[in-house]
């Protein structure tokens, strides 16, 4: 494209475009993507870009997948869209490779983003409690640093600063905040016991103190990615499963970012052993972000209880279970078991990404903390205090990264990396030679 039809472009993109994520300020100047390969966004003057967050933690196979523009187009020319209320073959099929995936026996309802597939949870589990005798169960449980939505009801649940809503008198009532286990900072400071620990006992007390007759659900990220990515032990899942069992309470799982081998195993609750969660969300990478697809899955004790005369279901989404975007889902599926990236995931992690780890030594580095290949690096002002770095350094910091070609997410001060599954070892070495440059360039 030549300059003035650029110039052009951002015109029209000042005046017609609501950009997510940015103050209008008729100024900026965003990168306009017009190509990709692989893990690589192409610029509209050709630069390539690693993605070092899949975007949004979204493009877990990369750009250009052949297949899955096959399975999408194939389900376009036989079946564009058919009505949620009736069958068509995609969709069974997924909900049936989803419940096999989750080791368990689920049945999935259909939406089309994280938020929805949340929202849909909030609302079968307070369903499920309404039609088992305990209509005085409506309370949620979640983290502070979570992010699980940003739509009317499950805003509620989430409370990452950066999105923390401010919408007087459109929240419903009942969703209760917990510190999250963040063992860099630890909430109720050093203990003898485990972060862990302590947040579960924290969490235990709590609902002693709401009443467990009134606490329907607890919302768990197995990693709060976008509140900084922060890391629990695979024990926390596991004593909070114990509670959920304890006071009748779901134990909601959301694999939004975490699903589909991002940790290293297929979901981030496969980390802890003998947990089963109640329900499990997904969405952004289930269909790899070629086709909007979410879903939220529950567990036979609760879908029972729905499978029966007036207990229907009172929710609708119209391109819930869209067929073509099942039909990719399936392949997108089908290509990780193929190419075996869950395992790739974990053997990359350890032998490129765990490098990461050496960035410590910088004096800029509070923590590194990662699993499989979600990573997050805290960059502070001052090691011993932990002052976090200010706004304009972190802004500086990605603009260097921006410059030698690499984008990630950043919240705070703490930079966010979860790149695509089919990152190349060569592609890794780049994220972590580059973040080493610029860092040492930034440290005191
Ligand atoms: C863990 C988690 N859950 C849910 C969501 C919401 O997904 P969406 O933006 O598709 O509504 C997000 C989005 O970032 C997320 O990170």
């Amino acid at each position: 494209m030549i300059n003035t039809d650029i110039e052009k472009l951002y015109e029209k993109a000042n005046k017609h475009l609501w950009q997510d994520l940015s103050d209008a300020d008729n100024e900026s100047r965003p990168q306009i993507a017009v190509d990709g390969e692989g893990a690589w966004s192409i610029d509209i003057d050709g630069k390539k870009y690693f993605e070092a967050t899949s975007v949004h933690s979204c493009l877990n196979l990369g750009y250009g997948q052949q297949e899955l523009i096959e399975a999408a187009t194939e389900q376009m020319k036989k079946l564009a869209y058919f009505t949620p209320a009736k069958l068509q073959v995609p969709a069974v099929e997924l909900a049936a490779k989803l419940s096999e995936l989750f080791q368990g026996d689920y049945t999935t309802f259909f939406s089309t983003s994280g938020s929805e597939a949340n929202e849909v949870a909030l609302k079968i589990a307070r369903q499920y409690h309404i039609q088992t005798g305990n209509p005085g169960k409506y309370k949620f449980i979640s983290h502070y640093n979570g992010y699980h939505g940003g739509t009317l009801g499950i805003q509620g649940v989430s409370s990452t600063p950066v999105f923390k809503s401010d919408f007087p008198g459109m929240t419903a009532p009942g969703f209760i905040h917990v510190l999250p286990p963040y063992d860099y900072r630890p909430p109720f400071g050093q203990q003898t016991e485990s972060t862990e620990q302590s947040v579960a006992k924290h969490i235990e007390k709590v609902i002693q103190l709401e009443g467990p007759e009134t606490v329907a659900g607890i919302f768990i990220e197995p990693v709060l990615f976008a509140g900084g990515c922060i890391i629990p032990s695979p024990e926390y899942l596991q004593l909070i499963f114990d509670i959920c069992k304890k006071y009748n309470i779901l134990l909601i799982v959301d694999e939004v970012v975490t699903g589909f081998g991002k940790t290293g195993k297929w979901f981030g609750f496969m980390h802890s052993e003998g947990v089963q969660p109640d329900i499990i969300t997904t969405a952004k990478g289930l269909a790899s972000a070629y086709i909007p697809l979410a879903a939220t899955s529950v567990s036979e004790k609760i879908y029972s209880t729905f499978n029966r005369k007036g207990n229907r279901f009172k929710h609708f989404s119209t391109m819930g279970p869209h067929p073509v975007g099942c039909a990719v889902a399936l392949k997108s599926i089908e290509i990780i078991e193929r190419e075996q990236l869950v395992t790739k995931v974990a053997q990359l992690s350890q032998t490129v990404l765990s490098k990461l780890h050496e960035l410590k030594s910088f004096n800029i580095v509070g923590d590194v903390r990662g699993i499989g290949f979600l990573y997050g690096i805290e960059l502070v002002n001052d090691k011993q205090t932990k002052e976090p770095l200010s706004d304009e350094t972190m802004s500086k910091i990605a603009s260097a990264c921006e410059d030698k070609g690499l984008h990630f997410a950043m919240d705070d001060n703490a930079i966010r990396l979860n790149p695509p599954l089919v990152s190349t070892e060569e592609d890794l070495r780049f994220l972590v030679d580059t973040l080493a440059t610029v860092l040492n360039k930034f440290n005191k």
